[in-house]
């Protein structure tokens, strides 16, 4: 079955009002793949704007979501919320919140398991810091990580998982084809071994890392690279190239 090709941006703590409508203009006025599954996460204050704005066909992810309900949760967002906003996405276990925020493995799989009871699905994201890498041990940085979300949750449906190097992330170093690809490789190998074959063959992964309109079209070629989550290059028109990239 081929896997449909999935480019989300995240926004991460960038935009206005003004710069988000604008984005959401030239989204809405390209000519987008059809094939392309696209999907917006602006900051959390801009959801409702995006979901209003956005043409129809294109999607809206939050950056994160709360894994308990309702309630004395000050600051937080809850699953119910994005689902009373028509918010049918959120990313989860982005690097930047593991790192700076502190959220770890079984807080982020807890996230997850909410999200997708709640009907919300879930942009996974996993990957390693250069030291980890230097040292070897990105494979098993990456499946603890995803090991965290099997111990919690059984249906992989609504899962994309994001291979997210954290070296890559920001800093014009993208992984190389080869380097992308072996990860992401040996995340389906690993869904294989602890899911199921079904699950490894159509679940989307996709790459983030100083994705670009440069490099987004050789990446996009790779057997197991389903497509990616951008950073920068999503508040730019050429967020649409990248979604382009298969064409
Ligand atoms: O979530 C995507 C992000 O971490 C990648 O950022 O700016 O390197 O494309 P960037």
């Amino acid at each position: 079955m081929a896997r449909q090709f999935f480019v989300g941006g995240n926004f991460k703590m960038n935009g206005s009002v003004d710069t988000i409508k604008k984005i959401i203009g030239y989204l809405n006025e390209a000519k987008l793949d059809p094939n392309t599954e696209v999907v917006i996460a602006p900051p959390a204050l801009y959801l409702l704007l995006a979901r209003e704005h956005l043409k129809p066909g294109l999607e809206v992810a939050a950056q994160n979501v709360f894994d308990k309900p309702n309630g004395a949760f000050t600051g937080e967002i809850s699953v119910d919320q994005l689902k009373d906003s028509n918010i049918t996405w959120t990313l989860l276990g982005h690097s930047e919140r593991r790192v700076i925020l502190q959220e770890d493995d079984v807080f982020v799989a807890n996230k997850t398991k909410a999200a997708l009871d709640g009907g919300i699905g879930v942009i996974f994201c996993c990957g390693e810091s250069l030291e980890q890498r230097e040292s070897g041990k990105t494979i098993e940085v990456v499946t603890n990580q995803l090991r965290a979300v099997k111990d919690k949750v059984k249906d992989w449906t609504k899962i994309v998982v994001a291979y997210e190097p954290i070296w890559a992330i920001g800093t014009g170093k993208v992984a190389s084809t080869e380097q992308a690809q072996e990860v992401h490789a040996a995340i389906r190998a690993w869904l294989k071994k602890e899911v199921d074959e079904k699950t490894a063959e159509e679940t989307r992964i996709i790459y983030g890392g100083s994705v670009s309109e440069k490099n987004c079209k050789d990446l996009s070629k790779q057997t197991d690279i389903d497509g990616f989550l951008v950073g920068g290059a999503s508040l730019k028109p050429a967020f649409v190239d990248i979604i382009n990239s298969r064409l």
